[in-house]
């Protein structure tokens, strides 16, 4: 593939640390997701072989397209490792400029490339390089300190350097995830450059996205914690997309979604990490539900992935209404 699907009816999902792994992403691709971002990948531990960074890499042919998303904040370990990604066949590539939280700002990656714009773009244009014109996305915020927007600055920078697409999440880094995502930032961005840009914040709902795409005219979306609590969202919001005079579609079966979710990750790496890493996850599908705790209790008692999958098969019964 030349270049990557950006347009309101192609959404993505969107880059998500400790979720985003290749059985999730193949939940979300079978829902109507066109491109599917891995975790954050740290370049240095992939430099240095870092214990569990190589997981973070499993694919698959199906898994496909795929964005590698790297973070670091030293231009050279992006140099050092990505010809080996290549290598192996990893084709698009993002750069993490917008992830706050401390572990990621004390390697001067993610949102600490916001205070230091050279090294940003220095960065960017680096990945561009290697990897090649239309291969290249960068993740940006508003800024590092609230009120203090660099964006503007940044955008055009990156774009200048042939980075294909912007992602941006219109918070500041210090705000976390607090208050309310900006989206009218998102016009503005759109508005100033030529490459496409891409919307994440706050897409909760099929509904979300539409009105996003709708108030700011951007090129595409990307679900997140949308996309955890009900992977289904990329199927709603194609229904809703293209066909507006549609119903929408029904609530989802929460304990099929679940049971569908623990046969991938056995399929995909059948490993007790991976087991207790998917009991760990399930019951964020029932964030907000009536008998949350319960739900929660029995999951987390498994022993192993016969117990689990009749335990989501109970969830079923319990909890099919949800809406
Ligand atoms: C659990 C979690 C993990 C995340 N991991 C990453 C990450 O690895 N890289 C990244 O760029 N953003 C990451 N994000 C940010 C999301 O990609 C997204 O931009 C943000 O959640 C805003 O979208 P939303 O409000 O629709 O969830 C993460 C967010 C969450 C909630």
């Amino acid at each position: 593939m030349k270049s990557l699907p950006i347009s309101p009816d192609k959404p993505w999902l969107a880059p998500l640390a400790g979720y985003s792994d290749l059985p999730f992403r193949m939940l979300c691709r079978k829902r109507g997701c066109a491109v599917a971002c891995t975790e954050m990948v740290s370049v240095k531990g992939l430099k240095y072989d870092g214990k569990g960074t190589k997981d973070l890499l499993a694919t698959c042919p199906e898994d496909n397209p795929l964005v590698v998303q790297l973070f670091g904040g030293e231009p050279q370990d992006y140099s050092d490792t990505m010809p080996q990604l290549l290598d192996q066949g990893y084709t698009f590539f993002d750069l993490n400029s917008g992830c706050p939280v401390k572990k990621v700002l004390k390697t001067g990656g993610g949102s600490a490339l916001h205070l230091d714009p050279d090294r940003l773009v220095k960065t960017a244009a680096a990945m561009v390089e290697i990897a090649g014109e239309g291969k290249v996305g960068v993740k940006i915020r508003l800024g590092f300190m609230i009120g203090e927007d660099n964006y503007l600055e940044i955008a055009k920078r990156l774009e200048d350097v042939g980075i294909a697409w912007l992602t941006m999440h219109p918070r500041y880094a210090k705000q976390m995830f607090s208050g309310e995502a900006d989206w009218s930032k998102l016009a503005v961005l759109k508005e100033s450059i030529s490459i496409p840009v891409i919307g994440s914040g706050d897409l909760f709902t099929a509904e979300d996205g539409a009105e996003c795409i709708r108030q700011t005219g951007i090129d595409g979306i990307m679900f997140a914690r949308g996309a955890l609590f009900d992977p289904s969202i990329f199927a709603r919001y194609l229904n809703l997309i293209n066909n507006p005079e549609n119903p929408p579609l029904p609530s989802f079966d929460l304990g099929k979604t679940m049971e569908e979710h623990i046969n991938m990750t056995r399929k995909f790496d059948g490993s007790n990490r991976s087991f207790r890493k998917i009991r760990s996850i399930l019951p964020r599908y029932a964030k907000g539900m009536d008998g949350i705790k319960a739900v929660r209790t029995k999951l987390t008692a498994c022993e192993n992935w016969e117990e689990l999958i009749a335990a989501a098969r109970e969830v079923s019964t319990l909890t099919r209404e949800r809406c």
